[in-house]
């Protein structure tokens, strides 16, 4: 039996790019799925950017600011890289910039965002301090498909981390990135293997993917 083709990604990062990199760790794996042809950054001094070039990966950069003819000229732009780079899924890994309604409907199916809270939960920028606002004992990242309102498409997989006594947002968001870290590659593995398909209601299933039957208790029951 000859290699399965692998799918080809196009990873928009704005920032450091961490989940970017667990990506280019998993592609590794002369088993996983995948492949980056492509790392787009809308700030060319990107951390993810300088990540990509060192693994060998092809990376762009075209600053948003002062683009002529506005987001939807920018993002036909961008859209027109992608294509180009023979992209079959889009991933957004801390891309910080509202993607256009028309890049949306071109990519729609084919382009996934990680958020780092429980969707449909604290939506939009600030996530850990919201959650720790609102008290919640469980937090953690949700994989969805992105469509036209923001942080709001069909959602893939999720993955939980407790709230602890003492938390600020910036150890809740660091114990939440590990999580990251490990969903993002695991949901695009998925997607390669073709077991994950959305029904008509915008509910995602994923063939084959172990159902956990335990329950969590937090703060962690006392016997008494
Ligand atoms: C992550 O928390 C991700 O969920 C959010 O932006 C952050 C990006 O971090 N969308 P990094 O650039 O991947 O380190």
């Amino acid at each position: 039996m000859g290699k399965v083709t692998p799918l080809k990604l196009a990873v928009l990062v704005s920032g450091g790019g961490s989940n970017l990199q667990a990506i280019i760790d998993a592609c590794k794996a002369s088993d996983y799925p995948a492949e980056i042809v492509l790392v787009f950054s809308n700030q060319p001094d990107a951390g993810g950017l300088e990540r990509a070039r060192r693994a060998g990966i092809r990376a762009e950069a075209i600053s948003h600011k002062g683009f002529e003819g506005g987001r939807e000229a920018y993002d036909s732009t961008v859209s027109g890289l992608i294509e180009h780079s023979g992209a079959d899924l889009v991933v957004l890994a801390g891309y910080l910039r509202l993607v256009s309604e028309s890049f949306v409907t071109r990519w729609q199916g084919r382009l996934i965002n990680i958020h780092p809270s429980l969707l449909p939960s604290f939506k939009g920028l600030h996530v850990h301090q919201a959650a720790l606002d609102a008290g919640v004992k469980y937090s953690g990242c949700t994989v969805h498909y992105v469509v036209p309102e923001v942080d709001s498409g069909p959602i893939i997989a999720q993955a939980v981390v407790p709230v602890l006594p003492g938390d600020d947002a910036g150890a809740l968001a660091q114990r939440i990135l590990k999580q990251e870290h490990r969903l993002y590659p695991q949901v695009i593995r998925w997607i390669a293997e073709g077991r994950v398909s959305t029904n008509d209601a915008g509910i995602v299933t994923v063939a084959d993917a172990a159902a956990p039957d335990f329950a969590q208790i937090n703060p962690v029951l006392e016997p008494h």
